[in-house]
């Protein structure tokens, strides 16, 4: 009766942890340690956790910040090894009352909005991980403090829950082989209520993960204080100037192709065939045919709530703000933003291949090379586009910006392409953000990862001081 009792509160646990990020050691611990005794309850209740922390961490993967998984958990690992070594020594009613107290503190960090003005540095973090880790391995439970822990950080909302999950597992391989080995009597002893809890998290997880994904995405990352209410905007002061550089990854939900992706434009083609001032001597109908293909796409695509939220941005912080795109699609355009610098050039405009008249609007799509039209001078018409090889377009207004920028932030770009990819290595004056689904290449350069689509991050990416 106990064990199906227990099988059903597991289901609810598993399925809450799947919502709220933890909450398996803290409704199972208390459960088991009713029947078992607080020692043996720890030992055994680490097992469904594992399996779940596992699962959870397997699925989120994808999100896993993993500066702040290094930073927090080789500290909370270190702690859960000494709590698991101390769990079999120490056993004492006082630090079940000192336990309660930290989650309370927890809680209320969180509640009032102290946590929102935390920021931890490096030293702050190794503590609160030696801290959160240790009380997993002391009393079993350590999400909680984990959690407020890793509020000190600058991480997206989907990387809070995937980085806390993997710190999770993290703290379990360094804690479970010491509570097998000094407790696995206890786990013997109880092992059908392990084995029938582990089935019911591992199911419960399941389930709490189809409930998330029926809620709308926007929506969805409202859902759960605990989940998802603890991550900061990047605040911006009055005396704040922020640069902006957005790259493919942008316009990549508006159905516009990123170029090094799986799927991506430099699949299908040569960068040398298609973009270079060789290729442009050598075939210039293809050139166009390339170039007229991604006009006829850009015509079909609108802006997404990214690009909406940078030319909000613009309208709070007029010239504060810089936005400077490697895109050559209008998106940025048709989102609002009036103030934009395509150093890459922009898709929608055509210039002469030989003489200084400027660039002009030409959405003409050009098929062969008879069909390419000629400039008064006799020149052909090219695309006003930076290829590989071409310097790219107002570097001193850009180098002006970064000089003076307090704020960075660079918003799908794989950092492969320079100089947009060395633009960070130039502002270690200001805060530095990268918003994106993965790493990219210059990934070290920044100091903040806010992991997640630009749709989902942009539009809460900052919170704008008067
Ligand atoms: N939200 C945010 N970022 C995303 C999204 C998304 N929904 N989808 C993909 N990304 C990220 C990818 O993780 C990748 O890091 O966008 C990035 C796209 O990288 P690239 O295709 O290399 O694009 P980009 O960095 O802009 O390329 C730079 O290279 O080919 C030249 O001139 C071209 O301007 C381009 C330059």
């Amino acid at each position: 009766m106990f064990v199906l009792a227990a099988a059903a509160v597991a289901l609810v646990a598993g399925a809450v942890a799947s919502v709220a990020g933890f909450g398996i050691g803290s409704l199972l611990t208390p459960l088991f340690a009713s029947r078992l005794g607080v020692q043996a309850a720890v030992v055994v209740v680490s097992v469904p956790h594992f399996a779940a922390t596992v699962l959870r961490a397997w699925r989120l993967r994808a999100s896993i910040d993993r500066t702040v998984l290094v930073r927090f958990g080789v500290a909370s690992a270190a702690g859960g090894l000494a709590g698991a070594l101390l769990h079999g020594r120490i056993h004492s009613p006082a630090l079940g009352v000192v336990f309660g107290c930290l989650l309370v503190f927890a809680g209320l960090m969180g509640a009032t909005g102290l946590s929102k003005k935390m920021r931890f540095g490096r030293r702050t973090a190794w503590l609160a991980g030696v801290v959160s880790g240790g009380f997993g391995g002391l009393v079993g439970n350590q999400g909680g403090i984990r959690s407020a822990a890793l509020l000190g950080f600058d991480v997206s909302r989907e990387a809070f829950v995937a980085t806390g999950t993997a710190v999770g597992v993290v703290v379990d391989l360094a804690r479970l082989p010491v509570y097998l080995a000094t407790g696995w009597r206890d786990v013997a002893r109880a092992w059908p209520l392990a084995l029938a809890t582990t089935a019911s998290v591992l199911a419960g997880t399941l389930a709490g993960e189809k409930v998330l994904r029926r809620i709308p995405g926007a929506r969805r990352l409202h859902v759960g204080a605990l989940r998802f209410g603890f991550v900061k905007p990047i605040e911006i002061a009055p005396d704040d100037r922020v640069f902006v550089l957005t790259g493919a990854g942008i316009s990549a939900e508006s159905g516009v192709r990123t170029f090094r992706d799986a799927g991506g434009l430099w699949e299908q083609y040569r960068f040398e065939d298609v973009a270079s001032p060789e290729a442009w001597v050598r075939d210039p109908a293809l050139v166009w045919r390339f170039y007229s293909a991604r006009r006829a796409q850009a015509k079909t695509v609108s802006p997404n709530a990214a690009h909406v939220a940078l030319a909000e941005l613009e309208r709070a912080l007029g010239d504060r703000l810089f936005l400077c795109t490697q895109n050559v699609d209008p998106l940025h355009e048709r989102g609002g933003s009036r103030r934009v610098v395509h150093m890459h050039g922009e898709l929608m405009k055509s210039r002469c291949e030989r003489c200084d008249r400027p660039p002009f609007e030409d959405e003409a799509l050009y098929e062969t090379a008879d069909a390419i039209a000629r400039c008064a001078c006799g020149g052909r018409i090219r695309p006003h586009i930076v290829w590989f090889g071409e310097v790219p377009m107002f570097l001193d207004d850009i180098a002006r910006e970064l000089a003076a920028c307090t704020v960075f932030v660079t918003i799908g770009s794989s950092g492969a392409v320079y100089p947009a990819a060395g633009f960070v290595s130039r502002v270690r004056h200001a805060r530095r953000v990268y918003v994106g689904p993965e790493e990219p290449d210059n990934a070290r350069a920044f100091d903040e990862h806010r992991f997640g689509k630009a749709t989902e991050v942009v539009p809460t990416l900052f919170s704008v001081r008067s």
